[in-house]
């Protein structure tokens, strides 16, 4: 059997988001089990929870503000806008629970899918809001793995004028971090955890399966 080790020390770069919510949700999403239905109720939730980490360190400002009793001064978040860019199929169950928190969000689409042989990203589709340049970029997908898809998703994001990016994933990959810090090492990168490695099929270990297919009930 292969434990779910809890990793205190991220590699440089990585946030591993242990918070127990998160690592409870997870757990359930991993069992085999679990329907489609309730795959994709805890993708939603812990999308909320990762958009509440990965924004936390946002810029306010203080603006001045009419309560019923009095005026204040109160902190509203400061800066640049966000673009929220899930990586087709998977990254749009993360996008909803992401939205519910920053409804105000752009969304740029990123159609990739996987080669099955070489396990190399191929685009289809990608469409990005036009001033994606002044915007804070945070490009969701829920499993890191080779990091093909993550990488080849920034590089188009880069190509389209974004300069500020974070990603957020679900389940990473040792060889997926090592992978996208190396090619991004400007990309702070958010995980729920960092499992132990990928099979020969570029799965990951113990991991939760295909997230498409468990979270649209394809096969
Ligand atoms: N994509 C998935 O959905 N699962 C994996 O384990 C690896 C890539």
């Amino acid at each position: 059997m292969i434990e779910v080790a809890m990793l205190d020390a991220a590699p440089k770069g990585v946030t591993v988001v242990s918070h127990p919510l998160v690592q409870h949700k997870l757990t359930l999403m991993r069992d085999k089990k679990r329907s489609t239905k309730g795959f994709r109720q805890l993708l939603n939730e812990i999308g909320m929870l990762l958009a509440y980490e990965v924004t936390r360190d946002l810029p306010t400002e203080l603006v001045e503000t009419e309560t019923p009793i009095t005026t204040t001064m109160a902190p509203m978040i400061a800066g640049k806008k966000l673009v929220l860019a899930p990586i087709l199929r998977a990254g749009v169950g993360f996008l909803d629970g992401m939205l519910t928190l920053v409804p105000s969000a752009r969304v740029a689409h990123i159609g990739l899918y996987r080669d099955p042989e070489t396990l190399t990203a191929v685009e289809y589709y990608f469409k990005a809001p036009s001033d994606i340049a002044d915007r804070l970029v945070i490009v969701v997908d829920p499993m890191l793995a080779t990091a093909n898809s993550a990488v080849a998703a920034i590089d188009r994001l880069k190509e389209r004028g974004a300069k500020d990016l974070r990603f957020v994933c679900l389940l990473a990959a040792p060889e997926g971090i090592a992978r996208l810090t190396a090619a991004h090492p400007d990309v702070p990168v958010w995980t729920a955890a960092i499992d132990e490695k990928l099979n020969d099929h570029g799965y990951i270990v113990p991991g939760l399966g295909d997230a498409g297919d468990r979270m649209y009930g394809t096969r």
